[in-house]
């Protein structure tokens, strides 16, 4: 019921964004490379995306130049337990499929999102004894890594189970187990589902040193890498003008790079708004969209040197009418808010933004 509920607010506040005009439409560039192709010998560059939940089709809501510069997709939301599985046994195939059957026929890889997670989940799986919800578990993960199997470049098999200090104690699925050992009993599904794809672990804030310290304890811990097929990190990346520094990033990479673990950039979005939730909306001056040009020029450049120990880059969304960043902040998100913020390499028109010929330029 309660899902349920979530539901029909999320499409009714998707439906808005699309809906409203753009507060300031910004100059964009109406010809610009194609990003894809442009990192070709470095990295795929990813979007996250929708399939139709929500009302929302990127591949036919995006004009077709826009959505062919990019060479990895992921699915915002629809592959998410809550909203494939939200009962058990019903599974709601239609938006995911629509986003592999696109990617495919775009020659784009494809990263699954997400297998295990303490949110969008649904409370019918991690209820009841342990042995229950691992069974659940373990159905969920066969049937949804299995009905892809062969085709998600990399999973996100377990998503955000540490906090800065330790597991996530207050996530359901840590609660039902009573321990931490369902991160293992995931990666082993997944493994079974889909041998062929890349097991990730994801997490934001991983640049802050305790966390990346955390996430290191924790693959060494549950001897992940060794005993689980873990084959890398996805850092979230959802980060601000200002935050994070290039020497935390860099430093990031390596420690997990130095674990013989791949890294990815799984969600990266910068917040002009830089974590304060109390400023009134502001609008993309010419100033801000080049500040963000050179923070986005920046990190492409460091991203570019560390090619050989990053195998995806992708961006939480493609244009500004359509981030969750419109949504999110103060750690909390707005169904019945909407301030217009600015992280995407296109704008509300559809257009390049000046980060794009930044990033595509090198
Ligand atoms: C977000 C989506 O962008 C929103 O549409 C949804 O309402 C909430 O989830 N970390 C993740 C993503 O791993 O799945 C989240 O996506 C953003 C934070």
């Amino acid at each position: 019921m309660y899902w349920a509920t979530a539901a029909l607010i999320l499409v009714f506040s998707f439906g808005c964004d699309l809906l409203s005009p753009p507060k300031e439409p910004a100059t964009g560039f109406t010809e610009f490379g194609n990003i894809g192709e442009l990192y070709e010998s470095y990295f795929p560059i990813g979007a996250a995306v929708s399939g139709g939940e929500y009302g929302t089709n990127s591949f036919t809501y995006y004009p077709a130049n826009v959505v062919s510069v990019f060479s990895s997709f992921v699915a915002e939301n629809c592959m998410k337990p809550a909203l494939i599985q939200p009962e058990e046994g019903t599974f709601e195939w239609d938006a995911a499929d629509v986003i592999v059957d696109a990617a495919e026929a775009r020659g784009a890889v494809v990263r699954g999102h997400t297998l295990v997670w303490h949110s969008q989940s649904p409370a019918w799986m991690t209820a009841g004894t342990k042995e229950e919800a691992r069974a659940r578990m373990r159905a969920h993960i066969l049937a949804v890594a299995g009905r892809y199997t062969g085709r998600i470049s990399a999973w996100d098999v377990v998503n955000e189970a540490v906090t800065d200090y330790g597991y996530r104690t207050d996530s359901p699925w840590y609660t039902v187990y009573g321990d931490a050992s369902y991160i293992q009993d995931a990666f082993d599904y997944a493994y079974e589902a889909d041998p062929d794809a890349k097991l990730f672990y994801n997490d934001y804030g991983v640049v802050n040193a305790s966390k990346r310290n955390t996430i290191k304890n924790m693959i060494t811990e549950l001897r992940l890498k060794e005993d689980h097929h873990l084959a890398g990190v996805g850092i979230q990346a959802h980060w601000n003008l200002n935050w994070p520094s290039l020497s935390e990033i860099q430093a990031t990479i390596d420690t997990f790079s130095d674990m013989g673990l791949e890294v990815q950039f799984t969600e990266l979005d910068i917040d002009v708004y830089g974590g304060d939730g109390s400023i009134a909306e502001t609008v993309l001056t010419d100033d801000l969209d080049e500040a963000l040009a050179d923070r986005y020029g920046e990190i492409f450049a460091l991203f570019r040197q560390n090619a050989e120990k990053i195998t995806n880059v992708t961006f939480w969304g493609i244009a500004d009418d359509h981030t969750w960043l419109n949504r999110f902040w103060d750690s909390t998100y707005h169904n019945d808010e909407f301030r217009q913020n600015y992280p995407m390499p296109f704008n509300t028109n559809h257009e390049a933004k000046r980060l794009y010929m930044r990033i595509t330029d090198f």
